[in-house]
């Protein structure tokens, strides 16, 4: 049973890496205004929130699993309070500033439109902080993390992740009048 509910902490901690890529991906892309192919302009924006929740829900499986497994020897206060923790202190310590990060981006999304949108702007930039955090512990904690598999998992996604933000950066990121428009509407609060 032990063995299940460690394996099953690990694999929801892999999902849960996995699916905050497609969502800082997909922020990406909601951001730029432009459809994806099959996917409208409004579609992108609402598969973003709806990723970004599974992944939170991945993300509590995996804590949750984990806390009641023998390996891990989690604590509650491990969850929240980074770098306490009795094994990996510094590895683990990455988790939870990522677990916090994650909180507290969801929640200032949720509350969007009672905190305003320069808060929730600020605070969603920390996605670009906790993604790469994520990472690193998923290497440096998992019994996988070093696995030849992990690694190029972690590399395939900083790969894409790159890419999406130097096309954020760049002059062609919001091509038309359109994207402008729907990027000024997601600037503004009202997408
Ligand atoms: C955004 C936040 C997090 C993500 C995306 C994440 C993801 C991962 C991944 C991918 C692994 C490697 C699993 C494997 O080896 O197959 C891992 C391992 C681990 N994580 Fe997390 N994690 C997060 C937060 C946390 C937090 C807050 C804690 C608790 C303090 C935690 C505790 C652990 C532990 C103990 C392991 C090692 C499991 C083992 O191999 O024995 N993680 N995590």
């Amino acid at each position: 049973m032990n063995e299940l509910l460690w394996a099953f902490g690990r694999a929801s901690g892999v999902v849960s890496l996995i699916l905050f890529t497609v969502t800082v991906l997909l922020g990406i892309v909601t951001r730029s205004g432009r459809p994806l192919p099959g996917m409208p302009r409004f579609s992108v924006s609402l598969v973003h929130r709806n990723v970004s929740l599974l992944a939170l829900v991945f993300l509590v499986l995996h804590v949750g699993t984990l806390l009641f497994d023998s390996y891990a020897k989690l604590t509650v206060t491990d969850i929240v309070v980074p770098f306490v923790g009795s094994f990996k202190p510094f590895w683990q310590g990455l988790g939870t500033v990522a677990f916090d990060l994650v909180v507290a981006i969801v929640v200032t999304a949720l509350l969007r439109r009672r905190i305003g949108n320069t808060v929730f702007r600020f605070i969603h930039w920390f996605t670009y902080a906790m993604w790469p955090i994520a990472v690193l512990h998923g290497i440096g904690n998992g019994t996988n993390g070093t696995s030849g598999w992990f690694l190029l998992l972690a590399a395939a996604s900083t790969l894409l992740i790159v890419v999406a933000i130097v096309w954020r950066s760049s002059a062609r990121f919001l091509e038309n009048s359109h994207t402008r428009q729907t990027a000024a509407r997601f600037k503004d609060g009202t997408l």
